[in-house]
């Protein structure tokens, strides 16, 4: 099975969906000594097996991280007065806002059955555990099965579950909080709390998620007990992400001067540059993932160049987002873990 304690740099690339994560992307951390994640989320499976045969033919070495599915009855009354709010923007755009949405489970049992029949080396889930069933369906494969935590309490049934590592992801990290329940309120403490907190409880590898840009701050995770670093928003910006034009100007934008957490995109608590949707629609975003999600889409899709428009997803690091190629990005972020990891601890002062 794959273990991260035996990557040359411990770095690894965050899955990204809704377009970051190309298999270039991907294959680029991994081809770096690092380990690259492929996004499934929002796609289907047929697309995930053309992005993991492109992926084959440069790297071996990736995983592939899969949306937990939770069933909800959505608020109609609520819904219908999200879609009101929106109307006057979708309308500037001329982007239709659907009036029935269905469920999606996101394909997760194709997607689960692709990464056995692919023989991914690791798969990991966000939002959720997977049933005990799948979890013995990919051990018997010998795939890794990676579960990612937000608090102690998900950290204790991730492992009891029978997880092989635990992605730690703190509030820092761009993107959705991966939080097991749709309507759970995230938790604020940081992830170098929360990383230490999780250490005690667990002797499970742990990768460590949330706002880590500099090798200064990915060498105090380690020096917490994370066998790694996973890295997103530092990626947005390097010229194999598949991240939207108007997305990546905004994270070296100086109009956008914060990242806040909202529901109005998706309806799932996410990190994002503050923009005008923000301001707008949050405080009326109901607890409704996925529906919000496919009811804002066809809008984002239309906005695609207004950043004011769009999920600019982002973590507290954005600023560091370089637009050097990705391996370059990983290689230097890793030389400067050596070196800083290599130094010898200052004298005492006497
Ligand atoms: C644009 C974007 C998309 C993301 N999509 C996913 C995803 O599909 N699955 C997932 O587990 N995490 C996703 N995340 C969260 C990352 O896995 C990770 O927790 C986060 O990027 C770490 O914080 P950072 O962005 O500050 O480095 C996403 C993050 C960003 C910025």
């Amino acid at each position: 099975m794959f273990d991260f304690r035996s990557l040359t740099v411990p770095v690894v690339g965050a899955p990204m969906a809704g377009g970051p994560s190309t298999p270039e992307l991907v294959a680029a951390v991994s081809s770096a000594g690092g380990f690259g994640f492929l996004a499934t989320g929002y796609a289907t499976a047929a697309k995930v097996r053309e992005d993991i045969t492109e992926l084959r033919q440069r790297v071996d070495a990736f995983g592939m991280n899969v949306f937990v599915p939770e069933l909800i009855s959505p608020d109609r009354p609520l819904l219908d007065a999200y879609r009101a709010l929106l109307a006057e923007r979708a309308a500037r755009f001329g982007a239709p806002l659907p009036d029935e949405i269905p469920f999606s489970d996101d394909d997760f049992d194709a997607k689960v059955d692709l990464a056995i029949s692919e023989s991914v080396p690791v798969v990991s889930f966000t939002f959720g555990i997977p049933s005990r069933v799948v979890i013995a369906r990919l051990h018997r494969h010998d795939i890794c099965v990676v579960i990612t935590v937000t608090t102690i309490a998900e950290a204790r049934l991730a492992d009891d579950a029978g997880a092989d590592v635990l992605c730690v992801q703190g509030p820092e990290a761009g993107g959705h909080r991966s939080t097991f329940h749709i309507a759970d309120t995230p938790e604020k403490a940081p992830l170098d709390q929360l990383l230490a907190q999780v250490r005690a409880v667990t002797e499970l590898p742990l990768l460590a998620a949330g706002g880590i840009a500099t090798a200064e701050r990915a060498v105090a995770m380690l020096a917490l007990g994370a066998v790694a670093v996973q890295v997103g928003t530092l990626l947005l910006r390097t010229p194999e992400a598949g991240t939207k034009p108007a997305h990546k100007d905004a994270l070296a934008d100086p109009q956008f001067t914060e990242t806040v957490l909202t529901r109005a995109f998706s309806g799932r608590p996410a990190r994002a540059l503050r923009n005008s949707f923000i301001d707008e629609f949050s405080a009326a975003a109901p607890a409704a993932y996925p529906y919000l999600n496919t009811l804002t889409a066809a809008l984002r899709k239309a906005a695609a160049a207004d950043p004011h428009s769009l999920n600019l997803w982002a973590g507290t690091g954005y600023r560091h987002a370089s637009t050097e190629p990705a391996a370059v990005v990983v290689a230097q972020l890793a030389a400067r873990i050596a070196e800083l990891r290599c130094a010898p601890a200052q004298p005492a002062l006497s």
